[in-house]
């Protein structure tokens, strides 16, 4: 007793800190981001690992200028799909709010969650204009899910499945903050998020202990397949036939299924590791949900 008592006492600490955090040191995309850069013709707009194509044998078939133009047209489909499922996230925060106290440090934390979210959001929509190319928008089935989530699921399993995105968006900025090849506004922006995602994660993963800790067979398997399902849903937002045929390859078909599918195999090897490690952390891996980690996302679970 006296442990959780500590433990949530030092909670509540580090949630105070990371809200000051966030009023005193905040990033704002306007200055953080060097908006008047402008790429050369070597730039890179996605690190060449996290390009669909790249690794594959099609891929030595494209021209550098095709290569950089694929990277370019699917780092924009990532933006934009972080940006949209980052407004699903808000609409779930807002219906959350309005059950809390507002001096409560949960509603002051998600308040503070909520204008970095939007200045995200505001700052994803700047750099797809900058690098000026139109992302294309989510399926039916995708804009159903995600309304559902956001709209009708328990606050649990909704904070489950916010968390999934922002650990996978956390690789992806992870890798581009860091190479050095990349546009420098594609960079800085992912600099940023990196930094205030972290506090997200934490906070987030903290909060969810209060269910996974309890978590029996079939709640950790829910989890599970919560975690999955959103994965494979954002998955599947990235890679687009529609490019095949803008970077002007002859049988776009071909390099569409060939990137779809060499992409799963990297995706699991590079963008996987986080996931994994949070829903081990609730032992979410059983008879039942390992095999489908396996089938579905290609993860050696
Ligand atoms: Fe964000
Ligand atoms: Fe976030």
């Amino acid at each position: 007793m006296k442990r959780m008592e500590t433990n949530s006492d030092e909670f509540e600490a580090q949630v105070e800190r990371m809200i000051r955090i966030s009023k005193e040191k905040p990033l704002l995309p306007e200055t953080y981001v060097p908006w008047d850069d402008e790429p050369n013709q070597d730039t890179l707009f996605m690190p060449e690992k996290l390009v669909s194509l790249a690794g594959h044998p099609l891929w030595d078939t494209l021209t550098k200028e095709q290569q950089i133009e694929l990277g370019r047209l699917e780092v924009v489909q990532v933006m934009y799909s972080y940006a949209w499922s980052e407004t699903l996230a808000c609409h779930f925060f807002n219906r959350h709010l309005l059950k809390l106290n507002p001096d409560s440090s949960e509603y002051r934390f998600l308040i503070r969650e909520l204008i970095e979210e939007y200045r995200h959001q505001e700052m994803f929509g700047m750099a797809i204009k900058k690098l000026d190319r139109i992302p294309i928008m989510p399926t039916r089935l995708h804009k159903f899910f995600g309304n559902l989530t956001v709209k009708r699921l328990r606050p649990s399993l909704v904070f489950m499945s916010v968390l999934s995105i922002e650990l996978m968006a956390d690789i992806y900025a992870k890798h581009i903050r860091k190479d050095e090849k990349v546009f420098s506004v594609m960079r800085k922006s992912s600099e940023l998020h990196y930094i205030e995602e972290g506090r997200h994660i934490f906070y987030t993963e903290s909060w969810l202990k209060k269910f996974t800790a309890k978590a029996g067979f079939f709640r950790a398997t829910q989890y599970s397949i919560v975690v999955m399902l959103n994965i494979y849903f954002m998955r599947t937002l990235y890679v687009k036939k529609e490019f095949f045929q803008k970077i002007g390859v002859e049988n776009p078909n071909k390099y569409y299924k060939a990137a779809i599918k060499h992409y799963r195999g990297k995706f699991a090897e590079n963008s996987l590791k986080a996931s994994i490690e949070f829903v081990n952390s609730f032992n979410g891996f059983n008879w039942i949900t390992k095999p489908l980690w396996r089938k579905i996302l290609k993860a050696s679970v």
